[in-house]
């Protein structure tokens, strides 16, 4: 009797313990698990990276357009671009004859040398890719190519061009 009631005694915390705590632990590692995977896929971006692009590219001053430059893009762009992208009208990609218009410069050549990256992180690129359905690979790795490219794209670029303002051109 006297036995029975010290086990009973001892055994109850061993009982109750597990019952008390044991059921959060699991989840917790869960979510901290998906979290960081989470933050490796998609992560968070920073306004810059939003705005400029992920990649090696930031701050572009650009003068006029240098025709030589663009030249040499257009070649660029012939080979490695235009088996998917047209200026005018959607293909295989979007058309990029006014991607500057909703792009920035940075964004672009950014997208050129680093689209895997951009493929999986950026907002923008992602729902590009949801209604593409092709991941944009990385044909170009030599910024001066890139910057050729973005030259071409910015001849071409309708309505981007500045229009002379022709008040008081005759006398
Ligand atoms: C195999 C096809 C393919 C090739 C080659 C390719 N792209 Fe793309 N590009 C895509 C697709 C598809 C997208 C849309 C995002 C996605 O699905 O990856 C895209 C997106 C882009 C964007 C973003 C457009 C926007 O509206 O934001 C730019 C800029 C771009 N490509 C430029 C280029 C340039 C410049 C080249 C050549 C160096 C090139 N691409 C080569 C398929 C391609």
């Amino acid at each position: 009797m006297m036995r029975r009631l010290l086990l009973s005694v001892l055994l109850a915390p061993v009982v109750v313990l597990p019952a008390a705590c044991g059921g959060d632990a699991p989840s917790d590692e869960d979510t901290a698990a998906s979290g960081a995977q989470a933050a490796q896929t998609e992560g968070q971006l920073s306004a810059v990276e939003l705005e400029q692009g992920v990649g090696p590219i930031r701050d572009l001053e650009l003068g006029p357009v240098d025709p030589a430059l663009a030249s040499q893009g257009e070649t660029f762009f012939a080979t490695k671009c235009s088996a998917c992208h047209k200026l005018e009208e959607r293909f295989v990609a979007p058309a990029l004859g006014e991607v500057l218009s909703r792009r920035r410069p940075e964004f672009v050549m950014n997208m050129i040398l680093n689209a895997d990256e951009m493929v999986q992180r950026h907002p923008v690129i992602r729902e590009l890719l949801a209604e593409f359905y092709t991941p944009m690979p990385v044909q170009v790795r030599d910024p001066d190519e890139a910057r050729a490219i973005l030259e071409y794209l910015r001849s071409e670029q309708t309505g981007s061009t500045t229009t002379p303002s022709g008040s008081g051109a005759s006398r």
